[in-house]
């Protein structure tokens, strides 16, 4: 007995970060092709959108440079979360829910992240998300969920010129995500909570990355499942004009 699948649900990625940082606007380039004017989001909203011409999909890979066969575009599905603190909850419970999450991508403001407080919202925020994607992972190992989802940190607003370059934004993300790690793990020790599953316990499953290491480098989220891609661009460009968006096209595109 042969049945068609019902209508399948498109391959979704997810937009995630601080207020401000340009989730929105790159939810409206991607779906149009030109940024529109934002307002702060309040609720989460979502948009179709297809791979441009230009990325190519995983699927493409394996086909020859030779194979001039017209091949549609993948379409998929972009889910943009309001950044502000108290709305959050918005962003983290599709995380735990919705298969076909592919990827989700963490837009930062490259310019705010050059303030102590700017960074420090962003790193918290990156540790919570990053954290909740190792519990997934760890979870899933006893129940069959195996589907790993990879994240790309955007580092947008490229084209401000107090930005700090992508590698810049992945070494000062990593240097305090390692600081936010300290603290919440020491939080739990002065709380107590863990304290009577004996050593380890609680406080392991709370370490993001590998536990007991002073630094953090984003590889080590690679044991937990959670691949971590840091890549430059600007959702709009200096007069109102579509930005440079390449590199985030090709991360879809590969993960799609
Ligand atoms: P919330 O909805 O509050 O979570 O913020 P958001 O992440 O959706 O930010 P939004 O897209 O609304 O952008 C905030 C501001 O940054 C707007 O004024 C945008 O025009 C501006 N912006 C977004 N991307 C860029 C960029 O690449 N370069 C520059 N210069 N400005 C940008
Ligand atoms: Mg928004």
């Amino acid at each position: 007995l042969y049945r068609k699948a019902v209508a399948k649900e498109l391959p979704t990625f997810l937009l995630i970060g601080p207020s401000g940082a340009g989730k929105t606007t790159l939810l409206t380039l991607f779906a149009n092709g030109s940024p529109s004017p934002t307002h702060t989001s309040q609720e989460p909203q979502s948009a179709v959108c297809q791979l441009p011409s230009s990325a190519r999909s995983s699927e493409d890979r394996y086909r020859s440079e030779n194979d001039t066969s017209a091949q549609a575009q993948p379409k998929l599905a972009l889910l943009d979360t309001p950044g502000h603190g108290k709305l959050r909850h918005h962003a983290t419970s599709s995380l735990t829910t919705g298969s076909s999450l592919k990827g989700l991508i963490f837009v930062v403001d490259s310019a705010a992240v050059s303030s102590a407080a700017g960074l420090t919202e962003a790193a918290e925020y990156l540790h919570d998300v990053l954290l909740l994607l190792q519990k997934r992972h760890t979870q899933s190992k006893t129940s069959k969920d195996p589907q790993a989802i990879p994240v790309l940190v955007a580092a947008n607003k490229q084209d401000v010129f107090t930005s700090l370059p992508a590698g810049l934004v992945r070494t000062k993300l990593e240097e305090e995500i390692a600081k936010v790690r300290r603290t919440r793990s020491k939080g739990l020790l002065d709380s107590g909570i863990g304290m009577d599953e004996g050593a380890g316990g609680d406080e392991e499953t709370n370490w993001l990355g590998e536990y007991g290491t002073t630094d953090f480098k984003f590889s080590q989220m690679g044991e937990h499942g959670v691949e971590v891609s840091v890549r430059g661009g600007n959702a709009k460009g200096d007069g109102g004009e579509s930005g440079k968006v390449n590199q985030w096209w090709e991360w879809v595109g590969g993960n799609i």
